[in-house]
């Protein structure tokens, strides 16, 4: 029986963990200015790809966050990963997204993974149709609504070397800056 428990836990184990080691990336922090990089299209749908998307998954997961961009973990190309269910199963890795949006303006609070603490309202479009490639290089589009929409257009701004507060005003952006990297050193 004891022999029959330790196959049980290992069964255990594997489904809820999977048996991929997980990896956690340092994700780079404001003001850092590698985080202005503009990023390169991904002509490479390899498996340096794929490793790298689920790194970013379990990267985004762990901090925990619903939005990942490869520039907010120095890689600088067109690859962003998103999970803004509850369940936290739900992931969507996208690849070279271009969006087009309608919809209202709408203004809401935002926060990212390279500006821990922060918080601040940005207005956007409510409605972002999404034109990319997924993990296998396979053309896609949908329409993305809501937080989903919100949350796209969040890191794919990161691709394009922009981030969340270059929204608000130089004062706040600068008080901001100066709090973090005083958090750093502190
Ligand atoms: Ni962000």
């Amino acid at each position: 029986t004891q022999y029959k428990n330790f196959i049980l836990k290992i069964i255990i184990c594997g489904t809820k963990f999977s048996l991929r080691q997980m990896s956690v990336l340092e994700i780079l922090k404001f003001p850092d200015p590698r985080l202005r990089t503009i990023a390169k299209p991904v002509d490479d749908f390899g498996k340096n790809l794929k490793t790298l998307s689920q790194d970013m998954l379990d990267t985004m997961y762990q901090a925990p966050g619903i939005g990942l961009a490869a520039t907010q973990v120095n890689v600088h190309i067109q690859l962003i990963v998103v999970d803004i269910s509850q369940t936290k199963d739900e992931p969507v890795i996208l690849v070279n997204p271009e969006l087009e949006l309608s919809g209202e303006i709408l203004e809401a609070e935002e926060g990212c993974l390279s500006l821990p603490g922060i918080y601040e309202k940005v207005s956007r479009r409510t409605i972002a149709k999404v034109f990319g490639q997924d993990i296998e290089g396979n053309d896609i589009n949908f329409t993305s609504e809501g937080l989903l929409a919100v949350c796209i257009q969040h890191e794919v701004d990161h691709l394009r070397g922009k981030v969340f507060v270059d929204y608000i005003s130089n004062l706040k952006r600068s008080r901001i800056k100066r709090k973090l990297v005083k958090n750093r050193v502190a």
